[in-house]
């Protein structure tokens, strides 16, 4: 199995597959997902995978010997309720590496594993940023692969408010918290 962050919660709970957009060890987006985890508390289980070794998309390879590390994925998805995505924005769109696992994710189209999912999609930054055109691109993506919630959230100015890999400032805490209800509200009443 992909490596999870740990966070045991009763079964009755969404089950949440977190995908960070970001490989980098200080990431904005890794602390707006970490936090995320710390503020869904009881309400769900959010795990984040490790997708750092996920290949570059081959369909040859695709055909002849799924990488373990995208089979992983791709059952832990398909056994989810929901993904939540942050991302950062690059070059007015979306990280090459986090599209590249979205391609091994998305196959076989049309239903494959993010298929009939809630997908929520946030962007963050370090600095100020708004991430509007990654939210956009990515939202139309997601939309085609899955159920695309369609209230984004733009999370910027990060390293100025986080303290210990967390956000600390309390009032994007409370939006996080705000739009994290929202999502699970929709993913709840809109399940197939
Ligand atoms: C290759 C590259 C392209 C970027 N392009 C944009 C961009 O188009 N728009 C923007 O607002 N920020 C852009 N940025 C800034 C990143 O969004 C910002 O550094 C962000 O904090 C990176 O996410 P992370 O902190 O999770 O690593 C770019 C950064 C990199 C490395």
């Amino acid at each position: 199995m992909l490596p999870m962050n740990q966070n045991p919660r009763s079964v009755s709970e969404l089950e949440i597959t977190g995908l960070v957009g970001s490989l980098r060890v200080a990431s904005s987006c890794r602390i707006v997902m970490d936090t995320m985890v710390d503020l869904l508390d009881d309400q769900a289980r959010l795990r984040v995978p490790d997708i750092r070794s996920v290949p570059p998309f081959d369909q040859d390879l695709e055909e002849s010997a799924i990488p373990p590390v995208v089979s992983d994925l791709k059952d832990a998805v398909r056994s989810s309720d929901a993904v939540l995505i942050v991302t950062p924005e690059y070059n007015w769109g979306i990280p090459g590496h986090l599209k590249n696992v979205l391609d091994w994710v998305s196959r076989p189209f049309p239903e494959g594993p993010f298929h009939g999912r809630a997908i929520g999609v946030v962007s963050a930054a370090a600095h100020p940023g708004t991430g509007d055109h990654v939210r956009a691109r990515l939202s139309e993506t997601m939309g085609v692969l899955g159920r695309a919630y369609p209230e984004t959230l733009s999370v910027p100015s990060v390293e100025s408010q986080s303290l210990d890999g967390r956000i600390v400032d309390p009032a994007t805490r409370h939006e996080l918290q705000e739009w994290l209800n929202g999502f699970l509200a929709w993913a709840r009443a809109s399940e197939d």
